[in-house]
């Protein structure tokens, strides 16, 4: 109104809208869990025919929400409709992994549908669009989105892996009993795959005002050396198995604190995990989405420069980057 001042609706594309995570997602999107609690929102929702209907419901479903922030919403199967004037955008639609399978099983059947979506979110996005890819295999299909959209600045172009890093964060918590706000600084480098290596050589605790190393207070560095690590690896294949579905509310969750964090920036002196084009930080090539830490401010992120890596490290580091290589030449086949 005259008096309030009312900012702009920011346009939220969240593709493959009608899957589980969609629906996850969008209520969260429309109640400012990703751009604030004074940010309206207009939501773009692609999904394909065979899915338009139950998009079609998901919409009316959000009208039924009434959610104040909510100031429209297209709900459509138009790749270039879906992606008209759009300021971030959120690529969950592809085929999810079952029971059995790893992320590069599922390789064949998305990396085409990035290749195709990067064109139109190219020729009908915002200019300075932000995109964040959570489909599987996340990195590579990021990386392919990038080479196929190079007007897109390639610093705009990510994957999820926040979701594993808020893993980290929740093991942790549970071993060592305190509220899982007060540990920050994990880190996730690498692959959103089993090769991830979920680091916490830097992690911290917030105790009596103070930070305390986590190497400190576990006090146990074969459970952090072993179980930990292979726990957060394994984690997505946990949830299939439960569940018979992959993670989605976590997902969903995860997916609004990467773009709330990079929109409006993470706290002073901690950092977040995020899929970055890789420009060659801590020996890893340029030329592969690969999880770093970043810090982010003014909606710009910057990988954390000159932590000490030690031998171990070094080695899962290099592991999982020739496996993104590998994911690499391999989507490259794919596509040909
Ligand atoms: P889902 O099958 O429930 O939903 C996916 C939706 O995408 C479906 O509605 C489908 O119709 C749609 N779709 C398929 N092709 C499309 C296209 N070309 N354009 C638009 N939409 C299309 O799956 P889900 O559980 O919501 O998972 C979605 C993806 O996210 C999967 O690839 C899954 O493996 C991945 N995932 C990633 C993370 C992560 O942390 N990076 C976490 C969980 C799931
Ligand atoms: C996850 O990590 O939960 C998702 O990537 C789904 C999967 O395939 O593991």
């Amino acid at each position: 109104s005259f008096l309030s001042m009312e900012k702009e609706p920011v346009t939220v594309l969240v593709t493959g809208a009608a899957g589980q995570i969609g629906y996850a997602i969008v209520p969260m999107i429309a109640r400012g869990a990703m751009l604030g609690p004074e940010q309206p929102v207009i939501l773009h929702m692609l999904d394909i025919e065979p899915a338009a209907e139950s998009l079609n419901g998901v919409k009316m479903e959000l009208i039924d929400a009434a959610f104040p922030l909510l100031r429209g919403v297209v709900a459509t199967t138009d790749i270039q409709e879906a992606c008209k004037g759009v300021n971030i955008a959120v690529m969950v639609g592809g085929f999810p992994r079952k029971e059995g399978m790893e992320r590069k099983d599922v390789m064949s059947k998305n990396v085409s549908i990035y290749k195709a979506q990067a064109s139109a979110l190219e020729k009908n996005a915002a200019a300075d669009v932000k995109v964040l890819v959570v489909a599987n295999p996340a990195n590579t299909n990021a990386l392919i989105l990038k080479e196929f959209a190079p007007s897109i600045p390639e610093k705009n172009i990510t994957c999820l892996t926040r979701l594993d890093h808020n893993r980290a964060l929740g093991q942790i918590s549970e071993k060592l009993n305190v509220h899982v706000g007060d540990v920050k600084n994990v880190i996730i480098w690498g692959n959103h795959s089993s090769t991830q290596y979920p680091d916490v050589n830097h992690a911290t605790v917030t105790v009596n005002g103070g930070d305390k190393p986590v190497r400190e207070l576990v006090a146990n560095d074969q459970w952090l050396n072993t179980e930990f690590i292979t726990t957060v690896q394994q984690r997505g294949a946990a949830i299939i198995k439960a569940r018979k579905l992959s993670s989605a509310l976590s997902a969903a969750s995860s997916a609004c604190d990467h773009i709330r964090d990079w929109v409006l920036g993470t706290p002073k002196g901690s950092w977040v995990s995020m899929g970055v084009y890789s420009d060659g930080s801590y020996g890893i090539q340029p030329g592969l989405v690969y999880s770093f830490p970043v810090t982010c401010e003014k909606g710009q992120w910057s990988i954390v420069q000159g932590l000490k890596i030690d031998e171990f490290s070094r080695g899962k580091l290099d592991a999982t980057a020739q496996e993104l290589i590998e994911e690499k030449s391999l989507a490259h086949s794919c596509l040909n």
